[in-house]
């Protein structure tokens, strides 16, 4: 099992580019089950999620090229319905197949993805949403079971208790764009990735009007078609890479990524007093001395600050005098970065939802464990301003969602190495 070794920085130096987002890239590969004819998907990032994707669409059938890195070839002629357990386990955005499947094939027969660490992982809204398109959904021995043969376009309130859903508003647009009517969807998301599947869809030939805004209406189609599509820069990558900068104090330039994607992150960035240097396609962070300051942030479905990003803030708030406040309103439990941060010097305590910070601590190099894609990389953030070595664990979580991070990190002047747990410290194995 590989581990990284991540030893005190000095501060980052140089530029970095950000690669397609993986949240935007998953859905737009399950967008491809829509049409036998081929879509061309460029910018595709190199990741573990990927491939899991890929496999999964080449098991129900899809023809599948990867010319060259970064691009993927798709062609589903013949599809089966069916998306079985011991792929979908692997991944909990392969819910993604249950639309484009229903709207294709007018039947589907989907595993329900398991929970994850940061939390209990539902899928209710995306079933009311099939069965506002008047589809019979059930559920049987762990599988999602669709009848579509009657579907049609409707009204549907698509909020929960957290507010409006990614995936769940992606499926339903993937099974909308083929049912026949109109499909009016209230309190859908509003994210990037979710306006770049919208995009590929319109590009196939699919009549959407809204995109962007939480009311999307959506008119029935006969057919899509092939058509080719580059997946937009992926927003959280470019913000990790911006919280890296700024916990080692250094001067990087983080450039393809549109800052209009990042406004809410941006903004509490600011409101602490990193510097910055924002233009249209890129962002500079600049090096600053003294503290930065607390900051009082709560996550929120896009525009406001991103879920996703909010393990990274923690990591930079130890750092920071005074007391900062970090609410996870999407993921309440998303705080298994805490521990692991505890365990190198930080003082945090969790109350409800929120992280209580105070700032700023002397973190130390300590062995912890990667929990979550994001709770990883923040541990590798607070290594970098700990003294001393830290040795991460279970780094695989990260390789699902950040393609060659610590090359590009090292190229910055990162001290971290991808090693084997055979070269670890053997007192330093944790169980
Ligand atoms: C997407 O997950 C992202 N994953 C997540 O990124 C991200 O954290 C999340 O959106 C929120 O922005 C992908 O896009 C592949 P949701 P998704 O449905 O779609 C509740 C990462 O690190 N909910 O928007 O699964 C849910 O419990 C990953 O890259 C229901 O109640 O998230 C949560 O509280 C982690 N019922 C909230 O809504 C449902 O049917 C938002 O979930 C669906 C969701």
């Amino acid at each position: 099992m590989d581990v990284f070794k991540v030893s005190s920085n000095g501060p980052l130096k140089g530029e970095i580019n950000v690669v397609g987002a993986k949240n935007a890239a998953l859905p737009l590969l399950a967008a491809t089950l829509l049409t036998e004819e081929e879509v061309t998907l460029r910018n595709v990032p190199d990741l573990s999620d990927i491939r899991f994707m890929v496999e999964i669409l080449a098991h129900v059938g899809s023809e599948i090229e990867n010319p060259e890195p970064g691009v993927w070839k798709l062609k589903a002629t013949n599809l089966t319905h069916v998306a079985p357990y011991e792929l979908v386990r692997k991944m909990r955005a392969s819910v993604c197949l249950l639309g484009p499947l229903t709207a294709r094939l007018r039947k589907a027969e989907v595993s329900i993805p398991g929970g994850c660490v940061i939390g209990p992982r539902p899928i209710d809204l995306h079933l009311k949403g099939l069965t506002k398109l008047n589809c019979q959904v059930e559920i049987t021995n762990g599988y999602v079971h669709v009848d579509a043969s009657k579907i049609k376009g409707g009204p549907i309130f698509l909020g929960g208790r957290s507010g409006s859903t990614v995936t769940g508003t992606a499926n339903i647009v993937m099974a909308a764009v083929l049912a026949p009517g109109t499909t009016r969807i209230e309190c859908a998301a509003c994210e990037p990735e979710v306006v770049d599947l919208c995009n590929l869809l319109v590009k196939m030939g699919a009549h959407i009007e809204g995109i962007g805004s939480p009311e999307l209406i959506i008119t029935g189609v006969e057919k899509l078609h092939g058509c080719e599509h580059s997946v937009i820069a992926d927003r959280i990558e470019a913000g990790t890479y911006i919280v890296a900068a700024a916990i080692t104090r250094g001067d990087v330039t983080v450039k393809g990524i549109p800052a209009n994607l990042l406004g809410a992150f941006l903004d509490k960035l600011e409101e602490a007093g990193v510097p910055l240097e924002v233009s249209e396609n890129s962002i500079r962070v600049l090096p600053y001395s003294g503290s930065l300051k607390p900051i009082d942030c709560i996550t929120l479905p896009y525009p406001g600050y991103p879920t996703d990003l909010q393990a990274q803030l923690c990591a930079l708030m130890t750092q920071v005098d005074g007391i900062s406040i970090i609410t996870e309103r999407i993921y309440p439990n998303r705080f298994m970065h805490v521990p692991e941060l505890q365990r190198m010097g930080a003082d945090i305590a969790i109350e409800g939802p929120s992280a209580i910070i105070k700032g700023a601590s002397n973190l130390s190099g300590a062995p912890v464990m990667a929990s979550d894609l994001r709770a990883s990389a923040a541990l590798i953030l607070a290594a970098f301003a700990a003294t001393g070595d830290t040795w991460i664990q279970r780094i695989y979580h990260l390789d699902r969602g950040y393609e060659r991070f610590e090359q590009k990190l090292s190229a910055l002047g990162a001290k971290i190495e991808r090693l084997s747990d055979k070269d670890m410290p053997k007192e330093l194995l944790l169980d």
